[in-house]
């Protein structure tokens, strides 16, 4: 359970009370809101420090109190922010080193939010004193289910503070200047260094040194995290957290999660037309990350029940998609959904963003009617909690081979690049076959899988290959890209070759001897099974040892060349796919790769629209949860009699979802594969 004896699916969101101080009555409307909106968590304080600690060491508790009083008494729970989101202008004031500096070393102004230096001894030393202050008070507090620590912690700063960090950083990465000076091909551009102090965190000619300036952003924020949660374990022991921004790309969050009591992520899918498909896959992978980074149940913090405001175009949700968004959480295992936020602030840069509550307080927007309505279907799913997945195969997402690639010079640049999207266009097609799927990455244990996926897996850290060929040779299955290894953990391209240096070559049976980087209007194909497929963007020119060709190029010079190769290796096998490729070939070749494994879909038999997902109840029986995609209404036959839990609880053998509708199942007696 996230909350200690809660068994609940949370329902609610960031409650901002502070910002309706001076208008009476609106507390008490939104308490009488919530209950018929059939929330029961929300956050709160995560922007209030100004209200609570009004001038330095002068703390006003009043309105907070009141909001932890009104929960208590109508049996609701509190996740409780340390307000070092946004700092008050007192602080930066007097402590002007919290205001963080760019990359030239200037000040940022005090406004805006999650701005400031994280080594400024002023910040750090305040953020510890409120942070202990609210754990004082609150830690025994009946309503309080769990902190929040800060909100969407991220960023970079340049002042001398924070550069001399990195510099410590570095001197304890590599021990000695030699080291590092071998670790970052110094030579080149003659930059050679005799002092640590030389080394400027900025300068992206060193493709070394700006990888580890991206390592050092993470363990700056860690230890910032750390400290935070330090100070409010000194009084309470309820579960911690930090909300999450998915795939942030600067942030390594595989290091976050160890720290985190369960995991959180913030997540605003946009559901542009003919996009249901490309949009579900891509939150479904986050939510298999989020469930994977603990191999337990986590928690959608913030979602939008309205129109999101940052996104290009302010879509309203269509019938049915805002549930079914709400169910591809839980599907994929969440224990909880909640939004940003309760209700609409009147002004400033959210005040479109939208909240269950409107502007005009009203409870018969279709906003909230939707959200009343889901809350009410979820108080049917108190039997979900805790209820676990059991992936087969998972797809590796490693912060570090991002950073590696992008900081890597070469033609084109991160917009061809397309890491995100490749890795997240191979994870499509496995869940378009209807498979459990995890996120993970590669530092993690792979012999629960029979699947392993690494697209464009450009870094390998030590010890990942050898750890790759025994997951293969004890029968598991690998699947390689174009750019699998290519560089080691300091940026160096392999002196072995490619993928992966000699041991990585060795795995995959296949010399990469080059890449061929293809302009938009070269023509390029591969051929497999007799069927053409498009290649775009790269292709590397392959040559086999020790494995089978699967597939060969179509056009140009390398014409009839190996395109995909196959190996086998002890009882698995390894498979490089040496070239991008568009959809279509990835979904043909994973269906057919997951028949040859063995993997089943968690349903059998649902149609091409429709995506399917389960998680198996504690107290026995498995929840199937069912997509559909498209615009037309569609007939899942089941395999067995289930329970209708999201509808009437009827018994029933075939569903009809409706238009980008989504349903619940529950099927009694099922035992865990
Ligand atoms: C983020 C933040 C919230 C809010 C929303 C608006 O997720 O954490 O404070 O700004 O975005 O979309
Ligand atoms: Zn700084």
């Amino acid at each position: 359970m996230i909350i200690k004896d809660f068994r609940k699916i949370l329902h609610g969101g960031d409650y901002n009370p502070d910002q309706w101080i001076h208008v009476p009555g609106t507390v008490d409307r939104d308490f009488e809101l919530m209950d018929e909106a059939h929330c029961n968590t929300f956050s709160v304080a995560i922007f209030s420090w100004s209200q609570l600690e009004v001038e330095p060491d002068h703390f006003e508790f009043g309105w907070l109190d009141d909001v932890f009083e009104r929960c208590a008494k109508s049996g609701k729970k509190l996740f409780l922010a340390t307000p070092s989101a946004s700092k008050p202008a007192w602080l930066a004031e007097r402590w002007p080193d919290s205001r963080r500096a760019d990359r030239a070393g200037h000040r940022d102004i005090q406004g805006s939010r999650q701005n400031s230096c994280f080594s400024s001894p002023g910040f750090r030393e305040r953020v510890r004193i409120v942070d202990r202050k609210l754990a004082e008070r609150y830690a025994k507090h009946p309503a309080l289910g769990g902190w929040h620590i800060s909100n969407e912690y991220h960023g970079e700063c340049g002042c001398d503070l924070c550069r001399s960090r990195f510099h410590d950083f570095l001197r304890k990465r590599y021990g000695t200047l030699e080291k590092l000076n071998q670790a970052y091909w110094s030579a080149f551009w003659g930059h050679r260094f005799t002092d640590w102090r030389q080394v400027e965190p900025f300068d992206s000619s060193m493709d070394g040194a700006a990888l580890d300036w991206w390592r050092f952003c993470t363990e700056v924020i860690v230890d910032f995290f750390r400290m935070e949660i330090d100070a409010v374990r000194e009084f309470s022991d309820a579960p911690v957290t930090t909300n999450l921004m998915g795939l942030f790309p600067t942030l390594d969050y595989w290091k976050f999660a160890p720290l985190c009591d369960f995991i959180s992520d913030d997540c605003y899918p946009t559901w542009y037309a003919g996009e249901a498909e490309r949009e579900g896959a891509s939150v479904s992978f986050r939510h298999d990350m989020h469930y994977s980074m603990r191999n337990k149940p986590f928690l959608v913090m913030e979602s939008c029940p309205g129109i999101p405001n940052m996104m290009p175009y302010t879509k309203l949700r269509r019938p049915g998609e805002f549930e079914r968004e709400m169910l591809l959480a839980l599907g994929h295992g969440a224990d909880g959904t909640m939004y940003f936020q309760w209700r609409k602030g009147r002004n400033n840069c959210e005040k479109f963003h939208g909240a269950v509550v409107g502007h005009d307080g009203s409870d018969r927007t279709m906003v909230f009617r939707r959200v009343a309505s889901y809350g009410e279907k979820l108080e049917r799913l108190s039997g979900l909690v805790d209820a676990v997945r059991e992936p087969v195969a998972a797809v590796i997402y490693d912060w570090e081979s991002n950073w590696a690639l992008r900081e890597s010079h070469f033609a084109g640049g991160n917009e061809i690049k397309k890491w995100d999207e490749t890795i997240q266009n191979h994870y499509r097609a496995l869940w378009n076959s209807n498979i459990d799927l995890a996120v993970i990455d590669s530092e993690q244990d792979f012999s629960r899988y029979k699947l392993l996926v690494l697209p464009m897996l450009f870094l390998f850290k030590p010890g990942v290959v050898e750890r790759l060929r025994r997951f293969v040779e004890a029968g598991g299955t690998v699947v390689g890209t174009y750019f699998t290894g290519y560089v080691d953990e300091c940026n160096n391209c392999q002196a072995g070759g490619n993928p992966g240096g000699e041991a990585g070559r060795d795995l995959f049976g296949v010399w990469s001897e080059d890449f061929d980087g293809l302009e938009p209007a070269a023509r390029q194909s591969l051929v497999w099974n007799g069927k053409r497929y498009p290649v775009m963007d790269y292709a590397e020119i392959l040559h086999p040892e020790g494995s089978a060709v699967e597939a060969v190029y179509g056009e140009d010079f390398y014409a009839g060349t190996p395109a995909v190769t196959f190996r086998k290796l002890g009882q698995g096998r390894a498979v490089y796919i040496g070239a991008r490729t568009g959809m279509d070939f990835l979904n043909d070749f994973y269906g057919a790769l997951i028949k040859k494994i063995g993997i089943d879909p968690v349903l059998p038999g649902v149609p091409d629209s429709v995506r399917a997902a389960r998680r198996f109840a504690v107290d026995g029986g498995s929840y199937y949860f069912l997509y559909n995609l498209s615009k037309e209404a569609q007939t899942v036959k089941l395999p067995r009699k289930m329970c209708a839990v999201w509808e009437d609880g009827a018994d029933v053998d075939s569903v009809t979802l409706s238009s980008d509708g989504a349903t619940v199942l529950f099927a009694a007696g099922e035992a865990r594969g």
